[in-house]
């Protein structure tokens, strides 16, 4: 017989679960506010919601730590906060519809991520960061050299991004016949192209040139889609005071070299302005 004979099991059991809600309740963060008074979701963290990869701007490296463009500015604003900054990886609707930030999976979004009149509805987005356009990639040795030599054949783009709208609109203006495959994220889409499942692939250009500079030889840009696009990072609708300090954050980088230092790091040579 149990030393515990005596005691009715119900109150065992009542103790028992009352311990492990009181474990559960010290465990739980309910976060905090910054001296600066930015609300954070972590105390002493500035989480950062992001889908990977998305090399240059957020992949992993060689021991798996998550590294980029949008990372090191991002960590710029967590030094402003005096935290340090923890990544999620996520789903980019999630992000881009702002229900990652709403649910308060994390603080702030940084993934390569374009500033669209849609996408503002429901989201704050920061001071643009960084240009870019949309590029249609090929394997080497390919003919193609545009939009109308793929009629008939499949051509894959990342599911949710500007690109997949930009090439279902393209499509649908032109009549073309192609079949647009959406792939869900940036590896899958480049993994696609490099066993022939699409004959060509469209993300923006900067992700195209990263991969080129890390796989030589076997995928070359088309063609370019001069969609005038800008990054925004993105808070949670209101969220002033962190808009503030990324936006100081990043009017500091430029201001200062630092931002030119990332810039010359992570993507390379700068355009001319
Ligand atoms: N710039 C594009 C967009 O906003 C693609 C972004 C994809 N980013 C990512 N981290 N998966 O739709």
């Amino acid at each position: 017989m149990s030393m515990l004979g005596h005691i009715p099991r119900t109150a065992v059991l009542a103790v028992a679960v009352l311990a492990m809600g009181m474990a559960g309740c010290a465990k739980e963060d309910t976060g905090g506010t910054t001296a600066s008074g930015v609300p954070l979701i972590k105390t002493g963290s500035l989480t950062t919601c992001t889908h990977l990869p998305y090399a240059p701007f957020q992949s992993k490296d060689a021991s798996g730590k998550v590294v980029g463009f949008d990372v090191a500015l991002i960590d710029l604003v967590a030094v402003k906060l005096g935290v340090t900054q923890a990544i999620v990886d996520t789903p980019f609707e999630g992000i881009k519809s702002g229900a990652d930030l709403n649910s308060g999976k994390c603080d702030v979004a940084a993934a390569g991520m374009t500033i669209t009149d849609e996408r503002k509805k429901v989201l704050d987005f920061s001071d643009p960061y960084f240009d870019a356009t949309q590029a249609l990639a090929v394997n080497t040795g390919s003919q193609v050299k545009g939009l109308d030599q793929l009629v008939g054949k499949r051509l894959g783009v990342q599911g949710g991004t500007t690109g997949e709208d930009y090439i279902k609109a393209q499509v649908a203006e032109k009549k073309l016949d192609i079949e647009v495959v959406s792939y869900k994220d940036l590896a899958a889409l480049q993994q696609a192209l490099a066993t022939n499942q699409v004959e060509a692939a469209v993300n923006d250009l900067p992700v195209w040139n990263e991969y080129i500079k890390a796989n030589p030889g076997k995928v070359a840009v088309a063609a370019g889609f001069d969609t005038g696009e800008q990054y925004g990072f993105a808070v949670k609708k209101g969220n002033a005071e962190l808009l503030k300090a990324v936006n100081e954050a990043i009017a500091a980088a430029r201001a200062d070299g630092t931002y030119d230092k990332i810039y010359a790091t992570w993507i390379g040579e700068k355009p001319a302005a």
